[in-house]
This record gives structure tokens, sequence and C-alpha cells, in this order.
């Protein structure tokens, strides 16, 4: 029997999260003081960090939005990214910030950036906790970045391991090792 995979060591702690998220909210408002500003949240995995960034910029005139998207299946990405239709109205005539969990192959906020940028979005910029040290399957970078970590499957802190664990306060390796 395979064991199960549960989360395992702790990869960042609250207060390392609530520090860096702090950092980023005072990096992120001065570019887009004054402007019409909506922020894109990726759901659900985005759902803490967004709300948390949300209270560390100094925007108080921001549109809020959120797609949902789904692109994994356990711990492997299918490649497909749904879920992108209901954008386009909200986009037009604005400065977008997508903010996301995790920048792994890049297809999803890739496909997200395409959208939004045909549909009249001003500009778009990327903000994301993390970003995964391996190569990307499609040309797509992060204006913001809260961490860079290894190539690992991570749980907490909105990130999920189909459909379990996102409710961890902190962000944690997924593990088949017994003994963790
Ligand atoms: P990408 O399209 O491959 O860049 O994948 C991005 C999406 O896959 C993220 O928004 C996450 O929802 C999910 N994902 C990628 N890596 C992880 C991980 O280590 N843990 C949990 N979800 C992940
Ligand atoms: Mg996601």
């Amino acid at each position: 029997m395979t064991p199960a995979m549960k989360p395992g060591r702790i990869l960042l702690t609250q207060t390392q999260i609530r520090a860096r998220v702090r950092e980023l909210g005072r990096s992120i408002t001065p570019r887009y003081r004054g402007k019409k500003v909506l922020v894109l949240g990726v759901m659900n995995g985005a759902l803490f960090f967004l709300a948390d960034l949300l209270r560390a910029v100094e925007l108080d005139d921001a549109q809020i939005a959120c797609v949902r998207l789904a692109s994994y299946a356990g711990t492997q990405s299918t490649g497909l990214v749904r879920g992108l239709d209901g954008l386009d109205e909200e986009c037009r005539e604005r400065h977008v910030l997508i903010v996301d969990d995790i920048l792994d192959t890049g297809r999803t906020l890739s496909a997200v950036t395409e959208r939004l940028t045909k549909h009249g979005a001003l500009d778009v910029k990327i903000c994301v906790l993390l970003e995964k040290r391996r190569p990307r399957e499609v040309p797509v970078r992060a204006d913001w970045t809260g961490f860079k970590i290894a190539d690992e499957f991570v749980v907490g802190y909105g990130l999920d391991y189909n459909g379990r664990y996102r409710a961890l306060k902190q962000i944690r390796v997924l593990s088949n090792d017994p003994t963790e």
C-alpha cells in the first residue's frame, strides 16, 4: 500500500508569511496609487493571500474580483485552464493586478494575462505568493513574488492537495514519510 500523502515539514511560518505580505503591500501601493485598478484573485488558492494582501496595500478604491480556475488534478498539472468566462467586462480600461498563490508551469497565469489583455485591460501585472524554481512551460513572469521555493508540492495558506489542507496556517511540504 502506498503511504498517505500529508502535510510534512514547515516551509514557511505564519510569521514569515505575514511579514512578507506586508512588504509586498508596501511595494505594490505606489504602483497603483490614483489609478483605476482591478485586483483579480485566482480562486481558490489565492483566498488567504488575496485577503491579507488587500489589507496590506493602501488602495481603498480598488475593485476586487475573483476567477475560479482549475488546472491541477492531485499533484499533476493537467494543462487545461478552465473558468475564464465572465472576466471581460470587469477588466476593461483598468490596471489589473492578478493575485495567485503560486507560479508553477505558468499556464494558469499566462492564460489569464492573455485573456485580460485581449479584452481591454490597460495593463496586467502579476503578484504571486510563491514561485517554484523550475523551468516554466510557457513564458510568464511575476512582477511581485513573495518567496521562491524548491520544486516541491506544498499545501496550506490556501494551497490544497485534492481540496485538502487549504486552511493550514503555515505552508508545508506534502510528504508521504510517516515519520514526518
Ligand atoms: P501553473 O498553471 O502550473 O503555473 O499552476 C498554477 C496553479 O497550480 C496554482 O495556482 C495552484 O493552484 C496549483 N499548484 C501548483 N503547484 C502547487 C503546489 O505545490 N501546491 C498546491 N497547488 C499548486
Ligand atoms: Mg491556483
